[in-house]
């Protein structure tokens, strides 16, 4: 049996042609040169999706029983104040591009207007009710060491095109973030998987994990996971 290091550094390697392609989106959507409204309504999608991740973080920790190891929990908080950060950090870039202050309700509420014509990327439902809502702590574990780890390359390719100096410069800093958070996906699969039964349900959900991404990234170009507004953005 392989042990649960050998297991993250398997994952890693698999995940590599993924994290290109996803690289590679990022690197053509601004070698489109897009139209400042597009860059508008983009960088809106990004505000509203980390001001949504800081909730559902946050969420999480409002949720941990009294067991909850304390590290777990600095861990997951420092989690949800760096997407804080984020959201703050994109609102500005928000700010700069449009010459005011973004209205974060209009945003918000123009997203799910065009999520509910089908004119906006389609939620990944299922990968959000598998794996981000889920009770598994392994299957939260691999996914945030896999998704994070994706964003992170993706946020090293957005600090390097980007147009302006201030996007650069946040998205340097956002990417150094999403490492991090990677990282505490992999702390936790290596307390977790402990055993063959744990190795294998591990390997089961990394590949249904990389399997879903894949099948965005193919469907199309500018999707990746790290867009998706989460299902409580409708609500
Ligand atoms: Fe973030
Ligand atoms: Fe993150």
């Amino acid at each position: 049996m392989i042990n649960a290091k050998q297991f993250t550094e398997q994952i890693a390697q698999q995940c590599e042609p993924l994290y290109q392609l996803t690289e590679n989106n990022v690197k053509m959507y601004w070698a489109n040169k897009p139209s400042k409204q597009d860059t508008i309504d983009y960088f809106g999608r990004r505000m509203i999706n980390e001001r949504i991740n800081c909730i559902e973080l946050s969420r999480r920790v409002s949720e941990m029983g009294n067991d909850v190891e304390p590290e777990e929990m600095f861990l997951i908080s420092k989690q949800a104040h760096d997407e804080a950060k984020h959201f703050w950090f994109v609102k500005d870039i928000l700010t700069d591009l449009m010459g005011h202050e973004p209205d974060v309700d209009a945003v918000h509420e123009a997203i799910k207007q065009k999520q509910l014509r089908g004119e906006a990327i389609a939620l990944p439902a299922e990968l959000l009710a598998k794996f981000e809502c889920t009770e598994d702590p392994i299957a939260l574990a691999v996914y945030q060491y896999i998704a994070e780890g994706m964003a992170h390359r993706n946020w090293v390719a957005q600090a390097e095109c980007a147009p302006t100096a201030m996007i650069a410069e946040k998205y340097a800093e956002i990417a150094k973030d999403e490492k991090f958070h990677s990282q505490i996906g992999r702390m936790q699969i290596e307390k977790l998987v402990v055993d063959q039964a744990t190795l294998t349900h591990a390997t089961e959900l990394a590949q249904e994990v990389i399997e879903l991404i894949w099948s965005f990234g193919r469907s199309d170009k500018e999707r990746c996971i790290k867009a998706h507004i989460p299902l409580s953005a409708l609500n």
